[in-house]
């Protein structure tokens, strides 16, 4: 790949100007008020990826958000490659705790501060660049096809049936994901795995009014108090959780295993520094890396009841809520994980109160092997840039279309993602550093060009 240090010092501030414009539409895949910033933004993408050299590009509707779907097929003979990225975002509150505008990135110490900067607009955008490098410079190897999505964070609910109605449409090699990210800006590592997860959410329902919580108080359970001792108990003093048949299809990492997974390089010292934590909390037994790696958890997203504004209101409410997650690993199922939960938390419950459970969204999990051809055209592109190889790493985040695609489209993903632990993805402050934005475009056209020689 001639040159490609080169075209990118040539061009960087137009890639800067053109992702920003991305940024600058607030598209909140979960916020029904920025239906129109969806359309918007795949339009957008759309025209980027013409302007770039694409020969076709659309915005497809689907039973959600539109996908944008654009190409460049140079030989049928050659191997195909398809991008996947989403240019949906998680919302930006809470507002008050970023020091810039979320939807207005600004540069400051080297990093693009905003919602999107890294998930996934800035690392979806690196593909765009890259591909616009070796189309411009006479240097792809492959054809290329651009699926980029607007449900990522919603859990992709209408993916997977665009997905089946337009199987030949996407017809690819190998899927090729920039959403995942690596152990340092010069620990150049390839994720491995996702985890799976279910998503619940849950209401208890004690008086059928918000009561005096003098007048009534001791006498009527309070569900803001029930809720806290139903979740409490939803995982053990080490910190197992709880429910019934959980770990039963948990697949048990070997010894061998988790002595590799144990030389990849991680500073526990700095990891609590970086979180202002004085100790780090997880299942007896396991590292910090196992526990997101190779081990399930359970958490409460957001909990919610009775009063909260300013001062003291006494009041024993009607309703208390919870939203949790769980993170699940292979060979959990998430639809069967999401029985479990129901079943175990209307049993919990006590008659003082009524229990409603309900599941929002669900994926499976995702283990990629690293013999593959497309894991090794991987590790030689990082190596390329680096000059050192890349550590495969099992992450704790999920993309649950990532296995979908597996088994919708047969064809497996390799997440080559560019994103740091210090980027604050989903927090206020999102931020994305050039130099990982800039090794990303000049990594990825590597990796078309070994795959492109191995397969
Ligand atoms: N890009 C992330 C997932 C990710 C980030 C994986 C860093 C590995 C390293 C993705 O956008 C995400 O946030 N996914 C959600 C999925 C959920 C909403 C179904 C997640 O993991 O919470
Ligand atoms: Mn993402
Ligand atoms: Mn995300």
């Amino acid at each position: 790949m001639d040159n490609v240090k080169q075209y990118i010092e040539e061009h960087k501030d137009r890639f800067l100007e053109e992702l920003f414009e991305l940024i600058r539409i607030p598209s909140i895949s979960s916020l029904n008020d920025h239906k129109p910033d969806m359309q918007r933004c795949a339009e957008a993408i759309r025209d980027r990826l013409l302007a770039s050299g694409a020969d076709k590009a659309e915005v497809m509707p689907s039973e959600g958000n539109p996908v944008v779907y654009g190409e460049k097929i140079t030989d049928k003979d050659k191997p195909t490659v398809l991008v996947y990225a989403h240019y949906d975002v998680m919302p930006a509150d809470p507002l008050e705790l970023w020091n810039s505008e979320p939807f207005e990135p600004v540069i400051r110490d080297g990093k693009i501060w905003a919602r999107g900067a890294d998930d996934d607009k800035g690392q979806g955008f690196m593909h765009v660049k890259a591909f616009e490098f070796m189309v411009k410079t006479g240097q792809l190897p492959c054809n290329v096809k651009f699926m980029i999505e607007g449900e990522e964070e919603i859990g992709s609910p209408s993916l997977g049936n665009f997905c089946e109605g337009h199987r030949e449409l996407l017809d690819a090699d190998v899927i090729l994901v920039s959403d995942t990210s690596m152990l340092g800006p010069d620990k150049p590592s390839i994720t491995t795995g996702l985890r799976g997860i279910t998503y619940m959410e849950v209401e208890l329902t004690g008086p059928n009014k918000d009561l005096h919580s003098g007048l009534f108080g001791g006498a009527v359970a309070n569900p803001a108090n029930v809720l806290c001792e139903l979740l409490a108990s939803l995982k053990d003093d080490d910190n197992r959780i709880n429910i019934p048949g959980f770990y039963e299809d948990v697949v048990e990492a070997s010894t061998i295993e988790r002595k590799e997974m144990g030389k990849a390089p991680f500073d526990l010292q700095e990891y609590k520094e970086a979180l202002d934590l004085k100790e780090v909390d997880g299942e007896k037994g396991y590292t910090t890396m196992e526990r997101t790696g190779i081990r399930p958890s359970l958490d409460i997203n957001g909990i919610w009841s009775g009063y909260t504004g300013e001062g003291a209101k006494t009041v024993l409410p009607s309703k208390a809520h919870a939203k949790i997650s769980m993170r699940l690993v292979p060979n959990q199922d998430h639809h069967e994980i999401a029985q479990l939960f129901t079943r175990h938390f209307e049993k919990i419950a006590p008659d003082s109160v009524t229990v409603k459970v309900k599941t929002l969204h669900g994926g499976q999990g995702y283990v990629s092997p690293i013999e593959s051809t497309e894991y090794q055209a991987a590790s030689k592109a990082m190596e390329a840039t680096y000059g050192k190889s890349a550590i495969p790493v099992r992450s704790g985040g999920s993309i649950p279309i990532i296995s979908t695609f597996e088994d919708k489209l047969g064809i497996k993903s390799i997440l080559m993602g560019f994103g740091l632990g210090s980027d604050a993805i989903h927090s206020p402050n999102e931020n994305y550093p050039l130099e990982q934005f800039f090794k990303g475009i000049e990594t990825i056209p590597y990796f078309y060009k070994y795959y492109a020689q191995m397969k």
